[in-house]
């Protein structure tokens, strides 16, 4: 949510801090803007909408100069326009700063530095910033910047730039990510990885309350006293090519078509077939402590949060311990049992949910183990948990999250069996488990060869505006998937509900214009959501099945059927996920929606 890039060094600023943009563009795309150091002030750019627009402005405009920073904006305070884009400067131009995250007390500062004779000319939380800035200047800008930030609450992650210091960026964090990347005389500063990945694969994740100078020879990292901190050096391992489209029209459908290697990712290496169980290295956690909890509590937000449904299905039929399922924004605000025997599991593609972050480090302040789930190498989530496993789905692109959801469920199958195997799972069943698991990455594929199939059902329903998503057991959190998904990227209404609960409410929607998707493969539950299927067709709703098998109880009361590959139970969702995904993606393509970039949304979202 919100992208930061910045440059120093010595080729042109301009271009690289375009670039960046462009590839944080999935952060936040309302607006955006430069400050670039021009040799005698800063020079800024601003526009309102997508970066094209400000490459437009720059392109008839450009400004010379060697550092600068960038920012490309998810509206919090104050409308999308350019006067509300970042960066902003004090009150005389001299000082230059982008923002991510929320000054809580921006209110009562902007007041008394109203009274002390600062003019402010946006709306936003952050131009406070640069006039405290300004306020405390005395020569040297980190020493500003620290005394600046000792007077706000909220969160942020900021670079700023001033003519009266103009060799060096100055950037902070506090809850809102940041890392420096370390080029051949040139480094960079940015809100993730891929803003930079071009260029460097050596970062240096910045911790909360981490303060860095860089300038063309070096850079260094100091807290909030100014005190010198040694911050390490990690290598990027993935490269420009897995955030480039690839010759797929979207982010979203490549990231779709990726999921057999994906899935087969998230597995590899982890799966022991000679002991029928899996090995997850980064767990940190003992048999013998992994016997020990007495309750389970997942906690994540939108996607992650219908991946952790499922998990709470899987671990409780298959450790037999009492599995809770939170949304982070809820836990964290009410007094949940939590104790020094509750394994807290926080799902996260990004790792930097403002939401499930404070989730977590609710349950650990608590006393609860926590375990990450999460994709993002070196976020938040993935630093701050005891434990972990990555996903190993690559970088999510596409706002909608798609192939990290596959990765979840399979990621949440490894952790199943892991516990599994010391409680209440057979070898046997184990080895069936192993068995479905290696089959996956190529029935997805079987699914994904029938796109064109899909891509033509989504041509009969592209004008309806309702949907409903029906599933049970396993699949009723797919159901609540396939819904979400075509909401995010086709603005269609869709909901999902658990089969038998449409009676208590949704049937009343059911007419000949309701199209109703049944998440119906040949499970332990299929005769029951057959009687639910009747119940839909009764009332002249347009049925869309998903199977897994030839199913003569269905026969005369599907309109459309889409054939998934049959597995067990607990990864049904993984299969199923894909061709709801498809046709979320087809419809929204149809109606001209663009859904790399679906409106009002973001992709991380570090604000609470
Ligand atoms: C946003 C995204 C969703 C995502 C959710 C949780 O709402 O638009 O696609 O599922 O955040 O994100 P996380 O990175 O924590 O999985």
């Amino acid at each position: 949510m919100c992208g930061i890039v910045g440059y120093v060094g010595s080729r042109i600023a301009g271009p690289l801090l375009l670039e960046g943009l462009k590839r944080l563009e999935y952060r936040g795309y309302d607006s955006a803007g430069v400050a670039i150091m021009n040799g005698k002030g800063v020079e800024t750019r601003k526009a309102a909408g997508k970066i094209s627009m400000l490459e437009t402005i720059m392109v008839g405009n450009p400004v010379a100069g060697t550092l600068g920073i960038a920012h490309t904006r998810w509206a919090t305070h104050g409308a999308p326009t350019t006067t509300n884009a970042h960066p902003h400067v004090d009150c005389k131009g001299n000082i230059a700063v982008v923002h991510n995250g929320i000054i809580e007390n921006s209110t009562a500062l902007r007041h008394w530095l109203e009274d002390n004779g600062h003019t402010f000319v946006s709306e936003t939380d952050t131009e406070v910033l640069a006039h405290l800035i300004e306020a405390s200047f005395d020569g040297n800008l980190e020493e500003a910047v620290i005394e600046a930030l000792h007077m706000v609450h909220g969160t942020y992650g900021i670079a700023v730039v001033s003519s009266l210091d103009p060799q060096k960026i100055v950037a902070a964090r506090m809850g809102s990510p940041l890392i420096i990347g370390l080029g051949e005389n040139e480094f960079y500063v940015a809100s993730d990885v891929s803003a930079i990945v071009e260029h460097t694969r050596q970062v240096v994740y910045l911790d909360d309350g981490d303060l860095a100078v860089l300038d063309r020879t070096g850079y260094r990292v100091i807290d909030l006293e100014a005190q010198e901190m040694t911050r390490t050096v990690s290598q990027v391992d993935w490269d420009l090519g897995q955030i480039e489209r690839g010759g797929f029209p979207h982010f979203m459908l490549k990231e779709i078509f990726e999921q057999p290697a994906t899935v087969e990712n998230t597995m590899r290496g982890r799966l022991l077939p000679a002991d029928s169980t899996a090995k997850l290295s980064g767990l940190n956690l003992s048999d013998d402590e992994l016997l020990s909890f007495d309750n389970i509590i997942i906690t994540a937000c939108g996607t992650s949060w219908h991946s952790a449904l499922i998990g709470e299905h899987m671990l409780e039929e298959m450790t037999r311990i009492p599995v809770e399922v939170e949304y982070a924004s809820e836990f964290r605000y009410r007094n949940p049992i939590v104790t020094p025997r509750t394994l807290c599991i926080v799902i996260s593609q990004s790792g930097e949910t403002a939401d499930t972050l404070a989730a977590m480090r609710e349950a650990k302040r608590r006393g609860a183990r926590t375990v990450g789930l999460v994709n993002v190498v070196g976020s938040t989530i993935a630093r701050e948990s005891d434990g972990g496993v990555y996903l190993h789905a690559g970088p999510e692109i596409g706002v909608a999250s798609t192939k990290a959801f596959t990765s979840q469920v399979v990621a949440l199958a490894l952790l199943t069996l892991r516990m599994g195997r010391l409680r209440a799972v057979s070898a046997v069943r184990g080895a069936e488990i192993i068995q479905a698991l290696m089959a996956l990455p190529a029935q997805v594929q079987e699914i994904l060869d029938q796109a064109e199939q899909i891509e033509h059902l989504a041509e009969q329903y592209k004008d309806n505006s309702n949907f409903l998503y029906l599933g049970r057991g396993f699949n009723f959190p797919a159901a609540l998937e396939g819904a979400l998904k075509l909401k995010e990227i086709s603005y269609i209404h869709a909901e999902g509900y658990p089969a038998a609960e449409m009676k208590h409410g949704p049937i009343a929607l059911i007419d000949s214009a309701m199209p109703v998707v049944f998440i119906a493969p040949h499970d332990s539950v299929f005769e029951k959501v057959v009687s639910n299927v009747q119940e839909v067709k009764a009332r002249g709703g347009r049925v869309i099945a998903i199977t897994s098998r030839d199913e003569p109880q269905l026969a005369g009361l599907v309109a459309h059927e889409i054939r998934i590959p049959q597995t067990i139970d607990m990864l049904t969702p993984v299969l199923a996920a894909v061709p709801l995904q498809l046709l979320a993606y087809y419809i929204a393509v149809k109606r001209g929606c663009n859904v790399d970039q679906p409106r009002n949304l973001a992709k991380s979202v570090t604000v609470e």
